[in-house]
């Protein structure tokens, strides 16, 4: 009888062994949390050109942030992925020669897509959300009609807007993913918007709101200094 008992022992200090071991490794995850990143995260301006990024991984960066919070989740950010050193070469120069554009890993074209706003694609996104049991049928109808009535009468003005608050948001995602998974990055308005479209064919059925550039740098990104928090922040009113 003794023997089971024993069993049972070996057994329960085995599970409370490997239950702390996943609780240190929780803690251990605090390391990379959004907050370290923030603090330590720096634009980086020179990259190992010769290290590749898998399309696994770059794959995988994507996916996480296209979970970010976009309007009405009609989901407008593209992520337009120039790996074509030809391409590179071609912006580098309408990119006021930044050499992150051809230096870097992978540069990413992030796009707002006008035709997300459009009658259809509401329609099937909530229909997806329905099929998936996610709500039901009047929820659904309730979430799409909101949606087309909010975008019917805007203006391509408000529209930009719309997009651009989307894309930025997926956006800044990306960087906190790269960075958390061991890349640098850099974030560039910095180039002919119109050049850029011209030479890689987008049409106006895209907003180009940045580039995001990421790899393995090789010089670290200057210090920047930022506001004391009482700068920036307010209460109930601002002057
Ligand atoms: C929308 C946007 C556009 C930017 N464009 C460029 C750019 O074209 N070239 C560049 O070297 N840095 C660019 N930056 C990086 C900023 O200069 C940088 O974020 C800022 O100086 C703060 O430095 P830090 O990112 O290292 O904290 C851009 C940043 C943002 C958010």
């Amino acid at each position: 009888m003794a023997i089971p008992h024993f069993c049972a022992l070996f057994s329960y200090l085995l599970l409370l062994t490997i239950m702390k071991g996943a609780i240190n490794k929780n803690v251990g995850v605090d390391t990379m949390s959004v907050k370290n990143i923030l603090e330590k995260r720096r634009s980086v301006r020179h990259y190992d050109s010769s290290y590749n990024i898998s399309s696994e991984i770059l794959t995988s960066l994507v996916e996480s942030a296209s979970k970010s919070p976009n309007g009405n989740n009609i989901q407008a950010t593209r992520y337009l992925i120039i790996d074509d050193p030809d391409l590179r070469n071609l912006l580098m120069p309408i990119a006021f020669n930044q050499q992150q554009v051809t230096e870097a890993s992978t540069l990413i074209v992030m796009l707002g897509d006008y035709q997300a706003f459009g009658k259809d694609n509401i329609i099937k996104i909530h229909e997806e959300g329905f099929q998936a049991g996610y709500f039901d049928e009047s929820l659904r109808d309730y979430l799409a009609n909101a949606a087309i009535n909010y975008y019917e009468n805007k203006s391509k003005e408000d529209l930009k807007l719309e997009l651009t608050r989307d894309v930025s948001l997926a956006s800044m995602s990306l960087i906190l993913l790269a960075n958390e998974a061991g890349f640098d990055t850099i974030t560039m308005s910095g180039y002919d918007s119109k050049e850029l479209k011209d030479i890689l064919n987008i049409s106006e059925r895209y907003l180009d709101i940045m580039l995001i550039a990421i790899g393995k740098g090789t010089k670290a990104g200057h210090k920047t200094v930022r506001h004391n928090v009482s700068k920036v922040m307010y209460r109930n009113n601002i002057i």
